[in-house]
C-alpha cells in the first residue's frame, strides 16, 4: 500500500521534475493577509506573486501546504469526528504557476498525475468546469478524452474558487473520483450531489481576477495557476479506502489513542478517537508555528481546539492528561515531512500538559452543571444562553465545546441569550474601570479594548505583518481618519510591534497603506492590559479605521534589543553564581544600544568579580546555544527553578525562557538560565555576539547596576579602546603589551626627577644662587641676618630654607622670600636664644604687608605668611632688616 508520506513525495517530486520549484509549506499564521485568520488554501502564501505585488523566485512551484480550517470563513471545526472528510488540519497538495502556464498545461499536467503516475483508473473520473468556460471544457475532451457526459457544467459559486471577500480568484475545474454504486450520491449538480459517492479530489484554479473591496473583479496582470487536491481525500482513493479516517496516517493515529486511552474504538465512540487524532494535528502544528492558547483571536480558536479534544479524551474515561502523551506519534507519523513539528516538541507538549491540567479541574464540574441543566431537556429543547454563559465564564467551556457535548442528543444552545449574558458582565466590567482612577487618556484605550478585545502580538516569530486597522486615536480621542502630520496612535488586530514591558523598550518602525499612505511609530506601548498602542506620526498622506494595512517593525533595532534582552538573562544568572544568590532582579533597560541590569547586592563588585561574570556569559554566548520558550504554568515554572523577573505582572501561564547549558552534578547537560519573561530573544545566544560590562555603579542603598554593551557596540567600544592603546603605544614608542611596564617606568621615574628637582633648587637656593646671594648674611649690631629672595620655590619649601638658614647662623634672624609665578610667601626665623627679644610673628606680618597681604602666622621662633605682590619681594625684606636694625639699636 502506498503511504500518505509516499503520495506526498510523488506528489512534488511529480510537478519537480517539470520544472516546479519545491518549497517547503508556508506557516498556518499567514504573513501577508490581516484578513485571515489561518492558512486554508496552498495559494495562501503566493497571494501577492498572483496579484503582481511581489515577485516570485520561480514561475513555477510545488507544495504541500498546512491548512487549517477552524474560525474564519472556513470553518470545519463542528464537523470533525462525525464525517468521513472534515478536518481542521488537513494538507493541500498544489501545483502553482505564476502567469507561466495556463489552462492546458494545467489540465494536462493534472490528468497525467492522476492516470499515470498515480494510476487511477479514468473511467472513475468525471470532472466540472465552470458553466461559461468553453476552453475548458474542450481541453478536457482533447486532453483527457473524456465523453461530455463526464464533463459537468456548473454555473454556481461551486465553480468559480474565491480565497475570501477578496484576493485572487477564477473559474475553476474540478475532478471527482467515484467511489462506486455501492455508496449512495449522484454526480455534481445531480439533485443527490452531496452523497458520498463522488467525491472532489482535485481542484484547478484558472486564477484571472482579483475581487477588491466593494464587489469589483480586476484582471490579474497575468492569468495563472492555482490547484488543490486534499492529501487525506487522494490517500483514501490509493488507499482504497471510503473514509479519510481509514487511511494509514489516521490509522496510526488513532491506535495511539487506544493505547493511551486503553479503549478500543467502535461505532458508539468512534468520534471521540477521530476527535482527538484530528486536533491533535490543528493542535501540534499551530503550537510549532507559533500559537499559543489565549483568550483571544487565534489563541483562543487553539484553546477551544484544544479543550474540545480534552472533552472527548474525558468521553473516553480518561481521568489523567493524555493528548501531550500522543506527541511523538504525531512526529513519528509526520516529523520528517515537517521538521518544524519535532523542533517545537518540547514546547508543543508541555503547552499541551498544562493546558490538560488547567481544564481537568474544571472540566468534571462543568460537565455535571450541564447534565443538571439539561437533565430535562429533549431532543430539539435549547440549553438557555445563562448556563451556557456560566459554563463559559467559569468553568472555561468553549461555546462549541457546550454545542458539541449537546449535539448527539439533539439539543442546541440559546445563542441570543449566550450574547446577552456575555454582554451584561462586559458592562459590569466597564462599571467597575470607571471607578478605578485611571488618567482619562487611558480610559480610550479602556473603551478601545472593551470593543476590541485584547491586540494580537505576532512579534515572537515575525517582524512584518498585514493588518487591519481598527481604530485611530488624535489628542487623546477616537477619530476617523489621522491626517498628514498628525501625531496619534494606531490599533490594529494584530501587530508584530512589541508594547513595551519587562524593560525591553517598545518597538518602532513604519505602518503603511498599499496607497503608500506612511505612519512612523515611534513607540509602542501596552495599554488597558492586552491593547497595544502604535503612537507616532502620519508622514504621509492619511489613514482611515479599517484599512488594511502593512506594519513594519525596525528589523535591525530590534535585532539589537533581542541581543540586549538576552544578554540580561546571562548576567543575571552569572552574577548568582559569582556573587551568590541573594541576588536578585531589581529592574532593568533594555535599549537598543545599551541595557543595564540592576540586582540586589550590598557592596561594589571587584575587578575580578565583574570578570568572571563577563567570562561567564561570554562562555554561555560562545555555546551558539538555542534559547526555547515554553508556556508553563507559573507555579511550575518557579518550582522549576525559573528566575521571575521583578516587579512584573504575571497570569496563570507563564513564557520561561532557557538558555544555555552547564554540566550537572553527575555531568549531565543542566539548563543554563531559566527565566520568566514576555521579551524578545535571539534564537541562539551566538547571535548576542558578545557581552561587555563597561560600569558598575551604586542605585539605591544595597542596589547595584551593571551597565554592558552588546554585539556590534560591544565591538565598536573594545575597538576603540584598542585604538586609544595603540596610540598611546606608538607616542611612547613601546609594543602595546610592553605599555604597563612602560608607565611604571615613567611615574617612577617622575617621583625620582621631582624628588630630585626640589632638592636641587633647594640647593640653588642655599647654595648662593639669590639676588642677595653673595652676602647673604649681615650683622646688625650684635645679631646675624639672614635675608634672602628665592625664586621658584614653593612656599611649603620654604620652612626648609629658614631651618638651614637657622643652622647656618647659629644664631640670628632669617627671612626668605619665594616668588612664584608673581605670588610670594615668606618665611621669618628667630633662632631660640633671641626669641625674647625678636618675634618671627612680628616680622612676619611686617613682610606680609608690605606683600600686599594679611596676616600670617606660627610660633615666635618660626613663622610664615603669603602675599599677592611678588614685585614687593625686596621691599619686604627690607622692612623687616630696618625693623631689626630699630630693635637692636
Ligand atoms: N485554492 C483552491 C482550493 O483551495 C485550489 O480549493
Amino acid at each position: 500500500m502506498v503511504s500518505v508520506n509516499d503520495i506526498r513525495t510523488h506528489f512534488l517530486e511529480y510537478f519537480g521534475r517539470h520544472d516546479h520549484a519545491i518549497l517547503p509549506s508556508g506557516p498556518l499564521v499567514p504573513r501577508n493577509d490581516p484578513t485571515l485568520m489561518f492558512t486554508n488554501a496552498g495559494m495562501v502564501p503566493f497571494k501577492d506573486y498572483f496579484t503582481g505585488r511581489a515577485k516570485p523566485t520561480s514561475p513555477r512551484a510545488v507544495t504541500s501546504q498546512k491548512c487549517v480550517r477552524a474560525g474564519g470563513k472556513h470553518n470545519d471545526l463542528d464537523n470533525v469526528g462525525y464525517t468521513a472528510r472534515h478536518h481542521t488540519f488537513f494538507e493541500m497538495l498544489g501545483n502553482f504557476s505564476f502567469g507561466d502556464y495556463f489552462k492546458e498545461r494545467a489540465i494536462e499536467l493534472a490528468w497525467k498525475l492522476v492516470t499515470k503516475e498515480f494510476g487511477i483508473d479514468a473511467s472513475r473520473l468525471l470532472v466540472t468546469v465552470y458553466a461559461e468556460d468553453e476552453e475548458a471544457f474542450s481541453l478536457w475532451r482533447k486532453i483527457a478524452g473524456l465523453p461530455e457526459d463526464k464533463i459537468i457544467r456548473i454555473g454556481t459559486s461551486d465553480n468559480f474558487w474565491q480565497m475570501g471577500d477578496t484576493g485572487p480568484c477564477g473559474p475553476c475545474s474540478e475532478i471527482f473520483y467515484d467511489h462506486g454504486a455501492a455508496i449512495p450520491g449522484g454526480p455534481p449538480g445531480s439533485f443527490d450531489e452531496d452523497g458520498d459517492r463522488f467525491i472532489e479530489i482535485w481542484n484547478l484554479v484558472f486564477m484571472q481576477f482579483e475581487q477588491v473591496a466593494g464587489g469589483e473583479r480586476q484582471p490579474l496582470p497575468r492569468p495563472s495557476i492555482d490547484t488543490g487536491m486534499g492529501l487525506e481525500r487522494i490517500a483514501a482513493v490509493l488507499q482504497g479506502v471510503h473514509d479519510n479516517y481509514d487511511i494509514d496516517l489516521f490509522r496510526h493515529l488513532i491506535e495511539a489513542v487506544e493505547t493511551a486511552t486503553k479503549v478500543k474504538a467502535n461505532e458508539e465512540n468512534r468520534a471521540s478517537h477521530r476527535v482527538i487524532a484530528d486536533h491533535l494535528r490543528a493542535t501540534s502544528f499551530l503550537i510549532a508555528d507559533g500559537v499559543l492558547p489565549s483568550n483571544d483571536g487565534r489563541g483562543y480558536v487553539l484553546r477551544r481546539i484544544m479543550r474540545r479534544a480534552m472533552r472527548h479524551a474525558h468521553l473516553l474515561g480518561a481521568g489523567e492528561p493524555v493528548i501531550y502523551s500522543l506527541v511523538p506519534s504525531l512526529i513519528r507519523e509526520m516529523g520528517q515531512a515537517y521538521p518544524e513539528l519535532a523542533r517545537a516538541e518540547a514546547l508543543i507538549t508541555e503547552t499541551l500538559r498544562l493546558e490538560e491540567n488547567r481544564f481537568q479541574k474544571t472540566l468534571s464540574r462543568g460537565l455535571s452543571l450541564l447534565e443538571e441543566a439539561t437533565s430535562r431537556l429533549t431532543k430539539g429543547d435549547m440549553l438557555d444562553g445563562e448556563t451556557a454563559f456560566r459554563l463559559y465564564d467559569t468553568y472555561g467551556f468553549p461555546l462549541d465545546l457546550t454545542q458539541d457535548a449537546l449535539k448527539n442528543r439533539g439539543i442546541g444552545v440559546d445563542l441570543a441569550g449566550f450574547t446577552d449574558a456575555m454582554d451584561r458582565q462586559r458592562q459590569e466590567a466597564r462599571a467597575s474601570w470607571a471607578g478605578s482612577g485611571e488618567a482619562a487618556t487611558e480610559e480610550v484605550y479602556l473603551a478601545l479594548k472593551e470593543e476590541h478585545g485584547a491586540s494580537e502580538f505576532l512579534g515572537y516569530s515575525t517582524e512584518t505583518a498585514e493588518a487591519a486597522v481598527l481604530a485611530l486615536v488624535h489628542e487623546g480621542k477616537p477619530v476617523e481618519r489621522l491626517e498628514a502630520g498628525e501625531s496619534g496612535a494606531v490599533i490594529v488586530n494584530q501587530t508584530p510591534f512589541y508594547g513595551e514591558s519587562g524593560g525591553q523598550v517598545g518597538d518602532t518602525g513604519f505602518i503603511r497603506s498599499e496607497r503608500g499612505d506612511l505612519f512612523r511609530v515611534n513607540d509602542t506601548q501596552k495599554k488597558a492590559d492586552g491593547l497595544f498602542v502604535h503612537l507616532g506620526k502620519m508622514e504621509e498622506g492619511e489613514l482611515a479605521a479599517s484599512e488594511a494595512v502593512r506594519m513594519e517593525v525596525d528589523s535591525a533595532r530590534r535585532a539589537t534589543v533581542r541581543a540586549n534582552h538576552s544578554a540580561t538573562h546571562l548576567l543575571h544568572k552569572a552574577l548568582r553564581d559569582t556573587l551568590g544568590e541573594h541576588v536578585a532582579q531589581k529592574g532593568s533597560l533594555v535599549a537598543p544600544d545599551r541595557l543595564r541590569f540592576d540586582f540586589s547586592h550590598p557592596k561594589p563588585m571587584g575587578e575580578a568579580e565583574v570578570r568572571r561574570v563577563e567570562d561567564e556569559a561570554n562562555a554561555i554566548i560562545l555555546q551558539d546555544a538555542p534559547v526555547t520558550t515554553r508556556l508553563m504554568d507559573r507555579d511550575a515554572a518557579i518550582a522549576a527553578g525559573a528566575m521571575a523577573l521583578f516587579g512584573e505582572k504575571y497570569g496563570d501561564e507563564v513564557r520561561v525562557v532557557t538558555m544555555g547549558t552547564v554540566p550537572g552534578e553527575s555531568g549531565e547537560a543542566r539548563d543554563y538560565s531559566v527565566e520568566l519573561c514576555g521579551g524578545t530573544h535571539v534564537g541562539a545566544t551566538g547571535e548576542i555576539g558578545l557581552v561587555k560590562v563597561i560600569g558598575e555603579s551604586a542605585v539605591a542603598a544595597g542596589v547595584r547596576r551593571l551597565e554592558a554593551l552588546t554585539g556590534e557596540a560591544a565591538r565598536h567600544y573594545l575597538a576603540e579602546q584598542d585604538r586609544r592603546v595603540k596610540d598611546l603605544a606608538a607616542r611612547l614608542k613601546v609594543r602595546p603589551e610592553e605599555l604597563m611596564a612602560r608607565v611604571d617606568g615613567l611615574v617612577e621615574e617622575r617621583r625620582r626627577l621631582e624628588r630630585e628637582l626640589a632638592e636641587a633648587k633647594k640647593q640653588l637656593a642655599m647654595g648662593g644662587g639669590g639676588k642677595e646671594g653673595a652676602q647673604p648674611v649681615r650683622e646688625i649690631g650684635p645679631f646675624k641676618v639672614m635675608a634672602r629672595l628665592v625664586e621658584g620655590v614653593a612656599l611649603k619649601e620654604l620652612r626648609g630654607l629658614v631651618d638651614e638658614g637657622k643652622q647656618a647662623v647659629g644664631s640670628g634672624i632669617v627671612a626668605i622670600v619665594g616668588v612664584n609665578e608673581g605670588k610670594a610667601g615668606l618665611a621669618v626665623g628667630v633662632t631660640s636664644d633671641l626669641v625674647d627679644k625678636f618675634n618671627a610673628i612680628d616680622l612676619v606680618r611686617l613682610g606680609s604687608e608690605v606683600l600686599g597681604g594679611k596676616g600670617g602666622g606660627g610660633r615666635p621662633d618660626m613663622a610664615q605668611a603669603g602675599g599677592p605682590d611678588g614685585s614687593r619681594a625686596e621691599a619686604a625684606l627690607k622692612a623687616i632688616t630696618s625693623r631689626v636694625e630699630e630693635l637692636a639699636a
